[in-house]
C-alpha cells in the first residue's frame, strides 16, 4: 500500500513537473531580468501580474544573481527538512503554512537526510557558511530544486521571507489565487548589516492587545526585523501585570489617552507574545519608563509618590511632569520587584527602564537614580536599555543607549556604549507623513517616505560611527493612534524603509531606486489587506 501510493505520488509530481517546466519554456524566460546582476539597473515588472523578478526584493539582499528559468511551485512540492531537528521542521511548517492560502496547496514537510530530488524545496543548515553569520543564508532557485541554506536557524528564516517575495504578489491573498506560482531562478547570498532592527509598539498610550501584537510581529517578520521593544509604561496606562504590586493593572491599567478604555497584559499573555516572537526570530525587548512617564503607577500606589498622595489618573497627551520619588526607599522595592518580575518572565537579554524626558528632578538626582536602575536590571541578569539621556550616567560596558533626539548617545559612544539609532526626525512613526494626515503629530517634522528612507545610521549623529552602532528602531508612539488600522497606516510604508536601512549595505542604497521596488510592493501591502499611506512619492503599481 505505502509503495503504491509512493509511486503514485512519484508519478504524479514528475507529470506535474514536467508539465510546469514546458509551461515556463513555452511562456519563455520566466524571468524578465535574467542574466543582469547585483549591479544592473532595476528594471522592476510593470503591472502586478508579470512575474516576479529577484529585484523586488525589500530589504534588498548583499548579492543577487539571477538565471535563465524557474521553479514551478505545485502541490506536490515537498519541503525538505533534515530528520531530527524540530527547529527546522518548524520552519518548514511556518513556509507551508504562509503558502497555503493562496496555493490551496498543504505542501508536505519532509524530514529526511540529504538533498532532496527534483520539484523540491530543500532547507538545510548543512554547508551553511559562517560568514554569513546566524542571521545569513544562500538561497539557490533553479528549475529543478530551491535549496535554502543557513549557518544558523534564522538565517533559514529570513531566507523564507524571500523566498516569499520572489512569488509573485497574489501568493500573499488570505484565497486560493489561479497562480501559477513560478519562483525566478538564480543564487541570493545574503546578510544583515546591522544585529539590531526593531520596532517599537507604545501600548501605555493606547493599547494594542495580544492578536494585534501578533500580526504586527508577523509583519515585522517580513521584512527581517528582529527586535519588538514594546513601551510597556508610561502617564496614561500601565499594561504589564506585576503580581507583586497588582494595582499597577488594577488602576493603572485602566486608562488611555483621551480617556479611551485602557487594557494590560497578564503574565501569561506576555509570555504568548514572547514565544510568538521567538517563533518568528524576534527578540522582546520590555521597556518600563522610569523616573519619569510614571503617572499610572504613582496614580496605582499613594507611597510611591513623595508627599503620599497618589496621582489622578493623566488622559492628556503632555509629558515631563512626572517622576518617581527618587529619594524614598519604597521606590528602589518597587523599582526591584517590576525588574524582577519582568526580567523572570523576559527570556531576551534586553530590558530598559526608559529614563527620557524627566523634567523635574535636579541632575545629581536622576544620575543617581538611573545609576540605581541600572544595578538592578544588571542584577536580573539583563543588559539595560535606556533613552539617550542615560548616556550621563556612569554605564556598565554592556549598557546600551537608544538615539532619539538629544546630544547625550554622542557622550554614552564616547564612553563606549553601544547606540541605537532612533532619530526621531526620521524614525518616529507617530510623525505626519504631511500635514494632511491624520492621525499623528509633527513637533519632529513632517516624514514624508522619502525623508524616512533616506538616512545613514553611520553617518546621521556626529560623534556616532559605524562601529558604535548597534542598529536601528522605528518607534510608534500611540498618543494619536487609536485603531490597528491607524497603526498600520503610520506603519506603512514607513517601516519597511527602515527594515531596509538595517539590514541592506549602505553602499548604492539609493531613494531613487528603492522607491521603484517599493512600489512593487504595493500589490503585497493589498493583498496582506494592510492600510497604508500611498505616498505621491511612490509610483505604486
Ligand atoms: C521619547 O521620544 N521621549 C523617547
Amino acid at each position: 500500500m505505502g509503495l503504491n501510493v509512493q509511486t503514485f505520488r512519484k508519478i504524479r509530481q514528475s507529470l506535474i513537473f514536467l508539465i510546469g517546466t514546458l509551461l515556463l519554456f513555452s511562456c519563455g524566460n520566466a524571468n524578465p531580468n535574467a542574466g543582469a546582476t547585483s549591479t544592473a539597473p532595476v528594471t522592476p515588472s510593470a503591472t502586478p501580474e508579470a512575474p516576479p523578478t529577484m529585484n523586488n526584493i525589500i530589504p534588498k539582499p548583499h548579492s543577487v544573481q539571477p538565471a535563465p528559468g524557474g521553479f514551478l511551485l505545485t502541490a506536490a512540492t515537498g519541503i525538505h527538512v533534515p530528520s531530527g531537528n524540530e527547529e527546522i521542521t518548524a520552519i518548514g511548517r511556518y513556509l507551508a503554512e504562509k503558502l497555503q492560502p493562496a496555493t490551496g496547496f498543504n505542501l508536505e514537510v519532509i524530514p529526511a537526510s540529504g538533498a532532496p530530488g527534483a520539484g523540491n524545496i530543500y532547507i538545510t543548515l548543512e554547508g551553511g557558511d559562517p560568514a554569513l553569520g546566524e542571521e545569513g543564508y544562500t538561497l539557490a532557485v533553479t528549475p529543478d530544486l530551491i535549496a535554502l541554506v543557513a549557518y544558523m536557524p534564522a538565517g533559514l528564516f529570513h531566507g523564507i521571507q524571500t523566498l516569499r517575495q520572489l512569488l509573485p504578489a497574489p501568493i500573499e491573498q488570505p484565497t486560493v489565487q489561479p497562480g501559477p506560482w513560478v519562483v525566478p531562478a538564480g543564487v541570493i547570498r545574503d546578510q544583515p548589516r546591522f544585529t539590531w532592527r526593531g520596532a517599537m509598539l507604545d501600548v501605555a498610550r493606547h493599547f494594542f492587545g495580544v492578536a494585534d501584537v501578533k500580526a504586527f510581529l508577523d509583519e515585522m517578520a517580513y521584512y527581517k526585523l528582529n527586535r519588538f521593544h514594546l513601551h510597556l509604561s508610561d502617564d496614561q496606562g500601565w499594561r504589564i501585570e506585576i503580581k507583586s504590586w497588582p494595582n499597577l493593572t488594577a488602576i493603572g491599567g485602566a486608562t488611555s489617552v483621551g480617556g479611551d478604555p485602557g487594557g494590560f497584559f497578564t503574565q501569561e499573555q506576555y509570555a504568548e507574545i514572547v514565544a510568538y516572537a521567538e517563533s518568528r526570530y524576534v527578540t522582546v525587548v520590555p521597556e518600563i519608563d522610569m523616573p519619569g512617564h510614571t503617572n499610572a503607577a504613582l496614580a496605582s500606589y499613594a507611597e510611591l509618590n513623595c508627599d503620599g498622595v497618589a496621582r489622578p489618573p493623566h488622559t492628556g497627551m503632555e509629558v515631563g511632569f512626572s517622576t518617581l520619588c527618587v529619594g524614598a526607599d519604597i521606590t528602589y522595592k518597587f523599582i526591584d520587584d517590576v525588574i524582577r518580575e519582568l526580567a523572570a518572565i523576559t527570556p531576551g537579554p534586553y530590558l530598559h527602564i526608559g529614563g527620557d524626558e524627566v523634567q523635574t528632578l535636579g541632575t545629581d538626582e536622576y544620575n543617581a537614580f538611573v545609576q540605581k536602575a541600572q544595578s538592578t536590571v544588571h542584577k536580573y541578569g539583563k543588559r539595560m536599555i535606556g533613552w539617550d539621556e542615560v548616556g550621563r550616567i556612569d554605564l556598565l560596558p554592556l549598557t546600551i543607549v537608544q538615539y532619539w533626539n538629544g546630544p547625550l548617545a554622542a557622550e554614552a559612544a564616547r564612553k563606549g556604549a553601544k547606540v541605537i539609532m532612533s532619530p526621531a526626525s526620521r524614525t518616529y512613526l507617530d510623525q505626519k507623513y504631511t500635514p494632511a494626515t491624520e492621525p499623528g503629530l509633527y513637533w519632529a517634522g513632517y516624514i514624508e517616505v522619502q525623508e524616512s528612507y533616506s538616512w545613514d545610521p553611520a553617518t546621521q549623529l556626529e560623534g556616532v560611527s559605524e562601529g558604535q552602532v548597534l542598529g536601528v528602531e522605528a518607534p510608534l508612539w500611540t498618543e494619536t493612534i487609536r485603531t490597528f488600522s491607524d497603526v498600520q497606516y503610520m506603519v506603512f510604508p514607513r517601516l519597511i524603509g527602515l527594515a531596509e536601512i538595517g539590514w541592506s549595505t549602505a553602499a548604492g542604497r539609493e531613494w531613487s531606486e528603492y522607491r521603484l521596488r517599493l512600489a512593487e510592493h504595493g500589490p503585497r501591502l493589498d493583498a496582506r489587506n494592510l492600510n497604508y499611506y500611498r505616498s505621491p512619492q511612490v509610483p505604486w503599481v
